[in-house]
């Protein structure tokens, strides 16, 4: 949540647009505002910040001014608010007497510095958390007679929370300064050593340098420009110098386009059977045999929750091994009872969540196994986890998890049956026929638009489908969106049943089937409009069906019970794309969300 770049540099030109094009690559960590800031050869200190998109900021720095500034120590950030609504004096940078800053995190302890720094005098202009930084460092330059790099130092001792923060100073226009706690950050420099960055992650260094260095928890990073060329330095938490290793930025921009695609999401989308395929290939049992456990647990949030749900299903009835299954935020306060026998899986697609994060790092303080499934190598739960396997889903940049999902299921599916049973060939075609139903697609999202809201029904491993059908729907849609357990929409939500109000019905051809068409029936009944997502050979059952409310069906080519999740699955992203798209919202970048939450 919030992007941070920053580069020190000997190079005269091209900075700016390098800077810009790594904020753009940041964008899906927060894109309600953005901000640059600058100080250049002759120590002069400039921002500019906007509300909205990169776009607008591109737009912005249109002018001389900005175009005509050489080298320099620059730092950007684009913003998912914590603190402060969307406005440009709660963008960053913030700046204080000639330092600059930018933040991701939260300062937890700022109140009480900000109640401090008002009683010395200090004026605040914005609402955020962050701007007690800029603050506190040019505090202590000025009344404790620090240079800058102390009182970065003296400031991060004292602040509370986690963050990943940049600084610089005109004061020493030749130093750029990283701090972390709990956010992360990464450098890298490049081989003449003319040009040094800090950023939020490999996506940003993407096309910037070929390799890359994580900090760790603690660490204070200061480079030094000078003629010769860029030097830095690692202290970390304890006062030592570090040395961090270097290794190769895997990720390259050229994955990170739309590649003709009207937008990433359907462009990701359209990669769920080569995803799919990709993780069958790449997949090695021998890194874990989950039936060594006496029990397992998974712990995730959003959309990987919802992967983590379904392998409840398959662990269970294929492996019998209790599983329980917890959204990360609650499991790590509720001092969960853990056994070292059991296997704790963590499932992430960005592998930064910061709940999954310090749920991991709780079971590891108890001395349990740690496996976790992350799509983003190099991640912070990628590296600190005992065990981890990639998701080979590639960048997913579309702010909604789709082909991450994929990914994460057919992973734990893999860990559930022998590889050589699992017919990838049967999936893979399974989903290609799904993703080219494209006109079909466009009608049923026609079908639901104008509906007051929706609810998505299935039961068995359909239900985490229809969890993750509805969270679709209203992330990308903004139309209300619940997912039930079939059998339990009598229980209260069938009162919200009229003809306003649309049920998808998630009920491939399984055991379950039976049940949900009856849970259907209901709802018929009671005039709500129905939306029935059922196997091919239903069809001819379903002219039995009493369709009294509007009702429309779409069928999925049948399958083998297992790989229902994957045709479903698909089904629900594409109606939930399209539904979307025919109301003309933003299906990359939804409002208020990000795609890697790094805030509790
Ligand atoms: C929904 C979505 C989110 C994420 C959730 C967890 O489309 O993308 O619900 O699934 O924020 O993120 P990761 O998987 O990165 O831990």
């Amino acid at each position: 949540m919030c992007g941070i770049v920053s580069v020190l540099s000997l190079d005269e030109d091209c900075i700016l647009d390098r800077i810009l094009g790594a904020m753009e690559r940041l964008e899906y960590r927060g894109y309600d505002s953005a901000g640059i800031a600058c100080i250049d050869a002759s120590a002069k200190l400039h921002r500019v910040r906007s509300v909205g998109r990169m776009a607008k900021l591109r737009d912005a720095v249109r002018t001389d001014q900005w175009s005509s500034i050489n080298g320099g120590a620059w730092i950007g950030h684009t913003r998912w608010a914590t603190h402060g609504q969307v406005a440009e004096r709660n963008a960053h940078p913030h700046v204080c007497d000639g330092v600059a800053i930018a933040h991701n995190g939260i300062i937890e302890n700022y109140q009480s510095l900000k109640n401090e720094l008002i009683s010395a005098g200090y004026e605040f202009e914005s609402d955020t958390d962050s701007e007690v930084i800029a603050k506190l460092i040019a505090y202590y330059v000025k009344t404790r007679g620090l240079q800058f790099e102390e009182a970065c130092r003296e400031c991060m001792h004292v602040l509370q929370g986690t963050f990943a923060i940049v600084a610089i100073s005109q004061n020493v226009p030749n130093t750029l300064i990283g701090m972390k706690l709990g956010s992360p950050m990464a450098i890298c420099i490049d081989g003449q050593c003319r040009n040094f960055y800090i950023a939020s992650d490999a996506i940003a260094m993407s096309s910037l340098s070929n390799s890359i260095t994580y900090l760790l928890e603690g660490d204070f990073v200061v480079a030094t420009r000078t003629q010769g060329g860029i030097t830095y330095t690692i202290t970390s938490s304890d006062g030592l110098e570090v040395e961090r290793g270097v290794e190769p930025n895997k990720i390259q921009a050229s994955c990170v386009g739309k590649n003709g695609y009207e937008s990433f999401m359907l462009k990701e989308i359209c990669e769920e059977a080569i995803v799919a395929r990709r993780t069958y290939d790449t997949f090695d049992p021998r890194i874990i045999d989950i039936s060594k456990f006496s029990k397992v647990s998974l712990i995730a949030c959003g959309t990987s929750y919802y992967a983590c749900l379904l392998a409840k299903y398959w662990i269970e009835a294929l492996i019998k091994i209790p599983t329980d299954v917890e959204v990360a935020s609650e499991f790590r306060y509720r001092n969960p009872v853990m056994v070292t026998s059991a296997l704790y899986i963590f499932v992430s697609q960005s592998g930064e969540t910061i709940d999954t994060l310090c749920a991991m790092r709780l079971v590891k303080e108890r001395s349990c196994t740690t496996l976790a499934i992350v799509n983003v190598d190099g991640s912070s739960i990628a590296r600190e986890a005992d065990i981890t396997i990639i998701t080979p889903a590639g960048p997913e940049i579309g702010v909604a998890s789709t082909k991450s999902f994929v990914s994460q299921i057919m992973m734990l599916l893999l860990m559930c049956v022998p590889k050589e049973r699992v017919d990838i060939v049967q999936i893979e075609t399974a989903i290609n026929s799904v993703l080219a139903d494209k006109h079909n697609m466009e009608e049923i999202a026609r079908f639901i638009v104008g509906s007051r809201s929706v609810f998505y029904i299935g039961r068995g491993p359909s239900y985490p489908i229809a969890l993750e059908g509805a969270l679709k729907m209203k992330e990308l849609s903004y139309m209300n969106a619940e997912g039930y357990p079939a059998g339990e929409i009598k229980h209260g939500p069938i009162a919200l049943i009229d003809d306003e109000v649309c049920t998808v019905v998630i009920a491939p051809h399984d055991e379950y089937l039976d049940k949900t068409i009856s849970n259907m029936q209901e709802i018929i009944a009671r005039n709500g409009s129905v939306l029935l997502l059922a196997s091919q050979d239903f069809r001819e059952h379903m002219r039995e069906i009493s369709s009294h409310g509007a009702t429309e069906c779409l069928f999925l080519p049948t399958l083998h019970n297992v790989y229902n999740p994957f045709v479903f699955g698909v089904a629900v992203h594409l109606i939930a794309y399209n539904v979307a798209k025919s109301i003309g919202r933003d299906v990359d970048k939804p409002r208020n969300l990000a795609k890697s939450v790094t805030v509790e």
